[in-house]
């Protein structure tokens, strides 16, 4: 059995080139609309991490072939938009909340009977904000308590069109409402308040769907059919990236590149928030695969000092905050972090279990009811903390004992397979000190 432990020492400088895992959030889009696109994809780069598999197990539920030539690269036989097969068993999302609201949104177009549910965590991550649009575009979606939580039952069908305003810049939400609008009478117009990743939308375009972007406003007309991306190469993801961009950036001497790591704009809010601070960050080799922009990080060693962080910037950072909060332990100054109330309803309530963790290590930080402030720089001092479940708590804590004196014990390390398989085994190849 795979310890459920890591041991974390004070690490010296992190030295050498690595490469991360493939994007989490472009993997999902790769088995779900591979699935429906006519012809093969070949997908290189895929991230064969937890929450994918989930989306994978599924999509083979639903009676599409899928070849495994390796654990990253995969042929999708796609079935086209109206093939897809009624599965014989509930389809299990594990912790995966991407899989389970874009699943719903393509489901809500297929006239069949689906079951989709989870983790108990994942049990507890709210529905509503899915279940209300796919039901006003005329999909049968039920959820416990009104909708709101999973179990989800989704039986699909006639769709129409719908003009929606998104309550929460929400990537999972938009990308629900586009997939079910391939299906509808007449356009789908959604206003997202905020600049949520777009990578279904760039996927979509590359398939020869008809989409329309104008500032916050998203609109997809119904599609006849999908072409499939021949190649598709996943860029390696800048989330699980981040964790390592940080740790060279607060440990002295280091000098790191992590090559091919994908840069869509919608998404490179940490890299942002870190050059206000006083991060090394150089971006090198940049090109662009299937619409993804793709680049080498080099991240050298160096003092930082704290910034307030709010508004667009949250959306571009969502996933970001429990690496950043470690990062702001070791700034100069106050980091304030608002308008980020949607860290409540993450893998954890990221605002409470970061404050909580970060704090047993020593660092001055306070929760706000929509982000935290953090007094820098702190030393951090090495004990037992846990991941709560939470893969990016558990690499940011991970991150934290690098810096931190003495031993630090990250407890219920299994959750960051859900992202970033081989987290601790990279973190020793750069030198660091994880076992
Ligand atoms: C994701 C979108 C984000 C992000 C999640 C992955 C996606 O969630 O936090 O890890 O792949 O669409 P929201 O869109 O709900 O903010």
């Amino acid at each position: 059995m795979k310890p459920t432990n890591l041991v974390v020492r004070l690490s010296g400088a992190l030295r050498g080139r690595v490469r991360v895992p493939g994007d989490k959030s472009i993997s999902h889009r790769a088995l779900l609309l591979g699935a429906i696109a006519e012809g093969r994809t070949h997908v290189q780069g895929f991230l064969p991490s937890a929450d994918c598999l989930a989306t994978l197990r599924a999509v083979r539920a639903l009676g599409v072939h899928i070849e495994e030539q390796s654990a990253t690269a995969l042929v999708i036989h796609g079935r086209g938009l109206r093939s897809l097969q009624e599965p014989e068993d509930v389809l299990d999302c594990a912790r995966s909340a991407t899989t389970m609201r874009l699943l719903a949104g393509l489901l809500s177009g297929q006239p069949f009977l689906c079951v989709l549910t989870g983790s108990p965590q994942l049990r507890h991550r709210p529905m509503d904000r899915i279940v209300e649009p796919l039901q006003r575009m005329g999909a049968t979606i039920l959820g416990r308590d009104g909708g709101r939580w999973p179990p989800l039952v989704v039986k699909g069908g006639d769709l129409h069109g719908i003009s929606y305003s998104l309550a929460v810049a929400s990537a999972q939400v938009k990308s629900a409402i586009l997939l079910a609008g391939l299906y509808a009478r007449g356009p789908t117009t959604l206003h997202v308040p905020g600049p949520a990743r777009d990578h279904t939308e760039r996927m979509l375009v590359a398939m020869g769907a008809k989409i329309r972007v104008a500032n916050s406003d998203v609109q997809i007309a119904p599609a006849h059919r999908l072409q499939a991306v021949h190649d598709l190469t996943v860029p390696g993801d800048l989330s699980s990236a981040a964790c390592l961009v940080v740790a060279a950036t607060l440990i002295s001497g280091s000098n790191i590149t992590v090559e091919g790591i994908g840069v869509n704009p919608t998404r490179t809010g940490l890299l942002d928030i870190l050059q206000v601070m006083g991060a090394d960050v150089t971006l090198r080799n940049a090109g662009t695969t299937n619409g993804e922009p793709a680049a080498d990080l080099t991240v050298r060693s160096s003092e930082l000092h704290g910034a307030k962080v709010g508004g667009d910037l949250v959306v571009r950072a969502i996933d970001e905050f429990p690496i950043l909060a470690v990062a702001a332990t070791q700034a100069h100054g106050t980091t304030i972090v608002r308008d980020a109330e949607e860290l409540r309803v993450k893998e954890t309530d990221r605002i409470s279990t970061t404050v909580k963790e970060l704090g047993r290590l020593g660092a001055q930080i306070e929760s706000r009811p929509d982000g935290f402030s953090i007094r820098g720089p702190t030393p951090l001092r090495g004990t037992t903390v846990r991941s709560h479940g939470d893969h990016r708590l558990g690499m940011a804590l991970t991150v934290a004992g690098l810096i931190a004196t003495g031993e630090t014990v990250v407890q219920d390390i299994g959750c960051i397979a859900d992202s970033f398989p081989g987290f601790g085994d990279t973190l020793v190849h750069l030198g660091g000190h994880v076992s």
